[in-house]
């Protein structure tokens, strides 16, 4: 199998985006320089997008929903890397990667699409065409601890800093997609206005095949009972980390470096529990009662 995907890349380090404020959300500069053609992107009725904070478990809903397409069919979920199957709406970089929406205009319908915009930034015309979306939280903290991790390997987003300061600017909503309690919340008020599947990474955890059966149903795909078990397999944390075409090792080290960290770091729920010092863990629980307290959207405890 051809892995090597990016050959005009393999030498390069990629220069690390700074942020710059959209409408007061922060986002990498090439997005904000490149905003009329993604505020423009023209979506069709059949298009389905999968939307999430990052490092919300997005690679992993990209692969469940290719694979109910394909009914299962493994080889072709191995056609291509899954940000190629399932593109970025709102990615744009430094270097020769393809858009996102280049990738998607070469796309044949229905078109998977995968977006980090917190709802106020999506293109107007997805709920113009009313398409469905998808969308997948996991709890702050585990969140956070990723996210973390995914920054100090990758080049697409700033430095980290320290934990202790990544930490807080995470809480302060300073972060790449901006804040976490603004973007889930956001999503969450819009789930009874518009076709969405709301879904939490820790259900999907704790029972794969009821939620990939909720997304099929989401879907209108019916599915054999054993593509229900090869699914629930092939989207299992143990197989998506060795698939290449899921794992983004097909990317090169200078935009993520996965000696530092793997893109499929640990697939757990509760990891901020090695990370959290006990002062943290005060701070964080009383700004996020200030933050979601008053909200009707509710994460299961995590502790
Ligand atoms: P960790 O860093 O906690 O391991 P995203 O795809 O939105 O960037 O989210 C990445 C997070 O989802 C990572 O979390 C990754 O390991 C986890 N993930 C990806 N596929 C998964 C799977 N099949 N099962 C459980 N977690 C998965």
């Amino acid at each position: 199998m051809e892995l090597d995907y990016h050959p005009e890349l393999r030498d390069l380090t990629i220069r690390r985006p700074q942020l710059k404020l959209l409408e007061d959300v922060p986002l990498p500069d090439w997005v904000v320089d490149n905003w009329e053609t993604v505020k423009n992107f023209q979506a069709k009725p059949d298009d389905l997008l999968i939307a999430t904070y990052p490092k919300s478990g997005s690679t992993w809903m990209q692969e469940i929903v290719d694979l109910i397409s394909q009914n299962g069919d493994v080889e072709m979920c191995k056609r291509a890397p899954v940000y190629y199957r399932v593109p970025i709406l709102e990615f744009f970089s430094d270097n020769n990667l393809p858009t996102g929406i280049e990738l998607i205009e070469k796309m044949a319908s229905p078109r998977m699409i995968k977006t980090h915009l917190p709802i106020q930034l999506v293109p107007k015309s997805f709920w113009e065409q009313d398409c469905k979306a998808i969308i997948v939280a996991r709890n702050a903290k585990d969140s956070l601890v990723s996210y973390f991790h995914f920054h100090r390997t990758c080049h697409l987003v700033p430095e980290p800093g320290a934990w202790r300061e990544f930490f807080q600017r995470f809480m302060n909503g300073k972060v790449n997609r901006g804040s976490w309690y603004d973007h889930v919340k956001g999503w969450w008020e819009a789930k009874d206005k518009h076709r969405i599947l709301f879904l939490f990474y820790e259900d999907i955890k704790e029972n794969p095949r009821r939620e990939i059966l909720k997304v099929a149903e989401f879907m209108e795909k019916v599915l054999e009972e054993d593509v229900i078990e090869k699914i629930v397999h092939l989207s299992s944390f143990k197989v998506m980390k060795d698939n290449p075409m899921a794992n983004y090792t097909t990317l090169p080290t200078g935009i993520m470096n996965q000696n530092i960290s793997r893109f499929m770091r640990k697939g757990e729920v509760g990891d901020w529990k090695n990370h959290f010092t006990v002062a943290q863990n005060e701070d964080f629980d009383e700004h996020y009662e200030r933050q979601m307290g008053h909200s009707s959207l509710k994460f299961r405890n995590v502790l």
